[in-house]
């Protein structure tokens, strides 16, 4: 029977196979299998006896994949198990940065003693009015399974998308969404479009690639979107971009010290895969993953 361990809460109904045929043990360091959400594995001791990890989730960059390759220790992802729950914040991020939803909810809180809310709604209209998304263009950096996925929605909801992903082709991209009308670099994407959203990994190479000196190329009141990693952006310069008014609304999935609470920036506590669905799938799925691995000797990181 092997021993298993959970670093961080996993949904019950992806487990559900591990409580059956597994032991649960307290502490990880005696589990031959290790389920991870957020917790940093790169601050725990990776003992001998660990034979595989899955990360409930598309990001790896909180496990030492390097030390594990070593000790022989397999690392799993969830790619796309949770994209859909990743897509619909990013399309509601666009829509609080162009809606003062925020604004409306709390004036209604404020004033909900005011017999006379009524008679001064239509002043209240006015201060909280905005812009639509439909007809605006989008640049979405990095077409996975969340991009691509981003990029349909959008194009429902009437907008131009443009996409750029260093590794995938035009014709690539075009079968994996025919809404990306436009493939160009990522300049073009900057210099054209009035939305843009990251949704590539954590790697040397797209560490703080949104900088000062790639914000200096985009359009004057650009929205930018972050729900892949906080460290893709350099926030002091993206901060500096919101008080000299270059960008209009940073919404982050973030809320690190040097972003939250400053004005222009919309800023939520990672919870672009929260959903019931998608904790679901990515349990699952790493489950499977680990079943597999386990029982079969395969290593299918799907
Ligand atoms: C991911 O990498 O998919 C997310 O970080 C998942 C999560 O919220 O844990």
């Amino acid at each position: 029977m092997f021993k298993y361990n959970c670093l961080n809460p996993i949904s019950q109904v992806g487990l559900d196979y591990f409580d059956e045929k597994y032991e649960k043990v307290d502490d990880y360091k005696d589990a031959e299998a290790v389920l991870v959400r957020s917790a940093n594995m790169h601050e725990l001791e990776i003992k001998d006896n660990l034979l595989a990890v899955a990360r409930a989730g598309a990001g790896v960059n909180n496990i030492p994949s390097d030390l594990c390759a070593e000790k022989g220790i397999v690392v799993f992802n969830t790619p796309g198990a949770n994209a859909n729950g990743v897509k619909e914040l990013v399309i509601a991020g666009m829509l609080l940065a162009s809606r003062d939803l925020i604004g409306g909810i709390s004036w209604v809180n404020e004033n909900k003693e005011d017999p006379n809310i009524q008679k001064v709604v239509e002043k209240a209209k006015k201060s909280f009015a905005g812009g639509e998304i439909s007809g605006k263009k989008l640049g979405i950096i990095g077409l996975g399974a969340i991009g691509v996925r981003v990029a349909n929605a959008a194009t429902n909801l009437g907008m131009e998308v443009y996409g750029y992903d260093p590794y995938i082709s035009i014709d690539a991209a075009w079968s994996l969404s025919r809404s990306i009308k436009h493939i160009k670099n990522v300049e073009e994407i900057y210099k054209e479009c009035d939305f843009i959203t990251i949704h590539v990994p954590l790697l040397d190479s797209t560490k703080k690639m949104i900088d000062k000196s790639a914000i200096s190329l985009m359009k004057n009141d650009v929205v930018i979107l972050n729900f892949a990693r906080d460290l893709l952006v350099n926030e002091e310069d993206m901060v500096e971009a919101l008080k000299n008014g270059k960008v209009k609304k940073y919404v982050t999935d973030f809320p690190n010290p040097t972003v939250a609470g400053v004005e222009g920036i919309i800023a939520t506590p990672h919870l672009g895969a929260s959903t019931e669905e998608s904790e679901i799938n990515c349990a699952k799925m790493a489950v499977k993953q680990l079943k597999d691995y386990l029982e079969n000797g395969n290593i299918k990181n799907s």
